[in-house]
């Protein structure tokens, strides 16, 4: 592990989303506010861990502006965002709220509040339930649900999600967080609190490198190995790369089992989330808050 490089990361995140905040107003483009979050984080010197997201309302994550997206925000609006160095990852999000709607707002500061709460317990040995415990208490104290299948997860290099998730509930798999790095991501819902998938998002993982024929696809699979190497990315920018074509070329690389394409995640209601998210290095003598 690299402290440094993760550490640097974080910092990263913390001033894109200083930026941010500065740029999102109802009615930008999403797109415009997707890329200029993108071109931020490179000129700091890091390269985006996953496609900026900015999903509206109802949509809980994975909305990633496609590249010829024509939707402008609105409503209650959810960044998630991240940075990398070599590998080294930082994951965060935040809600805003478009419509100066009093209820939004009140989600807003649940899932704000649970993610705080939360972080005044994380340290070396807690168990993920104690943290789902406060994360949900903390949100049903606002008379909202927290939404119980999605949650935080363990990063490693190169692995956004390394295998042990944080859960939003006590309800979890019930384990005891080692040293090492861990995302917190509590997601606040005017619903029952339940997501579904819902329509492909365009973001991908690379899943197998077996062979393709095709020249364009296998050109583009060795594009995106060097790339962006297990971390998610999105056809956007593959669209940026290689034009159109790339299109055909994910669509064939998906069939032939090479990627992964991710769903967005809706509220099975169509209910309302909020989502706050921070990450944490958690070492043998303190918890710092990377993205902070
Ligand atoms: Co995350």
């Amino acid at each position: 592990m690299d402290r440094e490089k993760i550490l640097k990361a974080g910092k990263i995140t913390s001033e894109v989303r200083k930026y941010a905040k500065s740029i999102i107003k109802k009615d930008v483009a999403l797109l415009e506010i997707a890329e200029k979050m993108e071109k931020k984080i490179e000129e700091l010197g890091a390269k985006s861990a996953f496609p900026v997201t900015l999903s509206i309302d109802n949509i809980s994550a994975h909305y990633t502006p496609s590249h010829d997206d024509q939707t402008l925000a609105s409503g209650l609006l959810k960044v998630d965002f991240g940075a990398h160095i070599d590998g080294q990852i930082a994951d965060t999000a935040f809600s805003i709220d478009l419509e100066n709607n009093e209820e939004n707002k009140k989600l807003i500061e649940a899932s704000k509040k649970a993610l705080e709460n939360s972080l005044k317990i994380v340290k070396e040995n807690v168990s993920t339930n104690e943290i789902g415990y406060v994360i949900s208490k903390t949100i049903k104290s606002y008379g909202f649900s927290p939404v119980m299948n999605l949650s935080g997860h363990s990063i490693t290099k190169y692995q956004l999600h390394a295998g042990i998730t944080i859960p939003n509930t006590n309800e979890g798999k019930n384990i005891r967080l080692k040293q090492g790095l861990y995302a917190i991501e509590p997601f606040a819902t005017t619903g029952s609190g339940k997501i579904r998938e819902g329509k492909p998002s365009g973001i991908y993982e690379l899943k197998d490198m077996k062979n393709i024929r095709n020249p364009i696809s296998r050109e583009i699979l060795g594009f995106i190995e060097e790339e962006y190497n297990t971390l998610p990315f999105c056809s956007r920018w593959l669209v940026k790369k290689f034009g159109t074509k790339a299109l055909f070329g994910l669509k064939q690389l998906e069939n032939n089992g090479n990627l992964h394409h991710f769903s967005q995640l809706v509220e099975v209601q169509g209910s309302k989330v909020s989502q706050a998210e921070h990450t944490i290095l958690i070492s043998e003598d303190e918890v710092i808050v990377t993205s902070e």
